[in-house]
């Protein structure tokens, strides 16, 4: 059910749920400050309340609000990449709800760059907990369209158009380690790459000993996740995906493809695919609605090639290996 954004402002001010629009993916909001509001988005999801949500943000004023430290290397972070596609996991203030934290003592925060969600956080007042807009395990919506797909009519969205980054927020943590000084880490990739918060803190990813005292915990990062519900494979090799193609069909079964617009020409296939170009920045913009079009046609399997194996694809083929994962 679309709605407004002044229909979307007075729903989430009286606790309830909407559906909004951000760069990365649609994302499933509610009041952060609002406990029963927050328990309505894990029913939507039928997400288990061991998975912490991210609280988006108006801008970087309001992180203290959340957290009982904002150290410089944080402030570094936050102030090169937002409003924009990356999460801060920071240790958080103990009035944080925990059903927001999951129990975990830190929360993740994140500005989002699309002026719908700006608005949004700026109208309300609120900062608003946002997962993405799906059931839990399945693919995350780029388009209000995959929103009432997957989650259906009864959830108010507001229709922003297409995600213009196409695939979830980077995960940066910035903790204190053993010894004594502050450190980040990547917990889940995006289209902010690892080389690019080197580039801005100066700063190696921790490893080792930094590491040892502190709880490693990634929740959420299932093997099986941001899944169609067509089993997907995923191929390395171009000779493979043609015999596999061949022997669905010599099977009497029906297949589609994703390959890239090269392999494509190189053949004439007896099954639906979709083509994307070698651009990472394309390719994650529109993955997620190929993969929701691929799975509507209730084929046996989905075959994808898989990209090369260099940095700029690794947020994609972490996603694409999360989806072949039966
Ligand atoms: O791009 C995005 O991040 C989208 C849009 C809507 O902002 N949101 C999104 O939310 O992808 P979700 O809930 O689908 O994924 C958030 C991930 C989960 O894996 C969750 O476990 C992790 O963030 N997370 C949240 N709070 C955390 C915390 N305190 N520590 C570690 N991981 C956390
Ligand atoms: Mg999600």
């Amino acid at each position: 059910m679309q709605i407004s954004l002044e229909e979307a402002v007075l729903a989430l001010k009286r606790g309830e749920v909407v559906a909004i629009p951000t760069e990365t993916v649609y994302g499933l909001a509610a009041d952060a400050t609002n406990p029963e509001a927050l328990k309505k988005i894990y029913t939507t999801k039928e997400r288990p309340q061991t998975n912490p949500l991210i609280v988006h943000i108006a801008e970087v004023s309001q992180v203290k609000n959340w957290v009982t430290e904002f150290p410089p290397l944080a402030q570094k972070i936050a102030h090169a990449f937002w409003p924009g596609p990356l999460t801060l996991v920071l240790d958080a203030k103990p009035e944080v709800s925990r059903i927001l934290t999951a129990g975990q003592s830190t929360v993740a925060l994140r500005v989002p760059n699309h002026p719908i969600a700006l608005a949004l956080l700026q109208k309300s007042g609120l900062a608003l907990a946002a997962p993405s807009a799906n059931k839990y395990t399945q693919l995350s919506p780029t388009t209000a369209a995959h929103v009432e797909a997957g989650l259906g009519q009864a959830i108010p969205v507001i229709d922003g158009g297409a995600c213009k980054v196409g695939i979830e927020s980077s995960i940066v943590q910035v903790f204190k380690g053993e010894d004594v000084e502050w450190h980040w880490r990547m917990l889940r990739k995006g289209m902010v790459s690892t080389e690019q918060i080197e580039q801005v803190t100066q700063m190696a990813e921790a490893t080792g000993d930094a590491l040892t005292t502190q709880k490693i915990q990634v929740p959420g990062q299932h093997h099986l996740h941001y899944s169609p519900r067509t089993p997907l494979v995923l191929i390395d090799d171009k000779k493979i995906l043609v015999q596999k193609i061949n022997q669905c069909i010599n099977a009497h079964q029906r297949c589609a493809a994703l390959m890239f617009e090269k392999t494509f020409q190189e053949h004439t296939w007896p099954c639906t695919v979709k083509t994307l170009p070698e651009s990472a920045e394309v390719y994650a913009e529109h993955l997620y609605a190929v993969l929701h079009a691929l799975d509507a046609l209730n084929v046996a399997q989905l075959f994808v090639e898989s990209p090369p194996k260099t940095v700029s694809w690794l947020p994609i083929l972490d996603r694409l290996q999360r989806a072949s994962h039966q």
